[in-house]
């Protein structure tokens, strides 16, 4: 594409919880427009969907977006906002707004708030015959949106996060022989938790909806030589201390001697920065947003596979509907293989 492209004008916002890689996107999307359409506007929606009820928008130019690739969070800003979810009203505010700011597309990254949300808006746009496409890009730690196409950007950062906190935490469980329950975010779905635990060594990832053996699991305590990790998913139905005094019990009615502390890494694994991986695909799905929206495309969502990957988006009415598009427990093949090389 050397040609320059006709002018639009564009906003980008990113939604719900902040993740590495919402940057990248950020800067991929304001240098593509700026350098394929150099008489392009852009600007940046500040505090998510919130932002975007109450227009606050700041313009971006290319040097605004400088250096900042590699940067955890978003620098536009992110507000939990479930209202816009549920109340009518916000949402034909939000695509009137888009409307009267005379924006021909919104580049969401966000999560499966950010996803619905983006449906619920294209509705209004298209029953009033407004302007407005509105391209997303799944971003998320959680790893919840719309993977049974591509993982979310945000994911693979986390899991490095989690990583570097695992193998610290690991120096000093295996100097104590102790046992350590990690609490790990990630909602409702099991990916965090579960693929932090295969690339930390963990011998236990509890999964949101399991029913544990803890038996069992004693068991896999009382062989271990030294230092056990158990990483648990936020949604798992109890505490860590709960999960804690369970294990305690079994222990001195079976004779095992080994003392359990319990820490939560949560909120710091959706901080620090991006992976190469979440770089690569947000730049190149800013990028390809941009492209197609320089050709006029219809609204839609981008899947996030690898960098140079090329499927056509997915309409916004399949990819909101998290039956047909999600699933939040592991594929039973992968669990078999964490099992076979724990
Ligand atoms: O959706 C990302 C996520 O980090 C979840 O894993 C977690 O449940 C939630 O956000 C926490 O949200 P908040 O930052 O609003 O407390």
């Amino acid at each position: 594409m050397a040609q320059t492209l006709a002018p639009i004008r564009c906003a980008v916002l990113t939604g719900g919880g902040d993740c590495p890689g919402m940057n990248a996107f950020i800067r991929a999307v304001v240098r593509a427009t700026l350098n394929l359409s150099p008489e392009s506007t852009v600007y940046g929606v500040l505090d998510g969907w919130k932002g975007l009820v109450y227009n606050e928008y700041r313009p971006l130019g290319k040097r605004d977006v400088s250096g900042i690739a590699m940067l955890g969070g978003t620098i536009l800003g992110t507000v939990r906002f479930p209202e816009l979810a549920t109340s009518q009203q916000l949402q034909e505010r939000a695509a009137r707004n888009l409307e009267e700011q005379g924006f021909d597309y919104l580049f969401v990254i966000g999560g499966n708030g950010s996803v619905k949300a983006a449906w619920a808006l294209e509705q209004i746009l298209r029953r009033e015959g407004w302007r407005t496409r509105i391209l997303v890009a799944p971003g998320s730690i959680d790893n919840d949106v719309c993977n049974n196409y591509g993982t979310s950007i945000g994911f693979y950062s986390a899991l490095e996060r989690s990583l570097e906190m695992l193998s610290w935490i690991r120096d000093t469980a295996s100097s104590h022989r102790r046992v350590y329950l990690i609490r790990s975010m990630g909602r409702d779905s099991a990916y965090l938790a579960f693929y932090a635990g295969i690339i930390g060594g963990a011998e236990y990832a509890i999964r949101p909806h399991e029913e544990v053996d803890y038996e069992r699991l004693a068991e896999v305590v009382a062989q271990r030589d030294r230092d056990t990790i158990i990483v648990v998913s936020e949604a798992y139905a109890k505490s860590l201390r709960e999960i804690q005094q369970t294990l305690e019990d079994i222990f001195r009615r079976r004779g095992i001697e080994r003392e359990i502390r319990a820490v939560d890494m949560s909120y710091f694994q959706r901080g620090g920065k991006a992976s190469v991986t979440d770089i690569l695909r947000a730049s190149w799905l800013g990028y390809r947003m941009v492209c197609d929206a320089l050709r006029g495309c219809s609204s839609g969502f981008y899947t996030a596979y690898y960098i140079g990957h090329l499927q056509d988006p997915l309409p916004l009415e399949l990819a909101a509907d998290d039956a047909r598009t999600n699933h939040l427990d592991i594929p039973p093949e992968v669990i078999q293989m964490a099992l076979a090389l724990r």
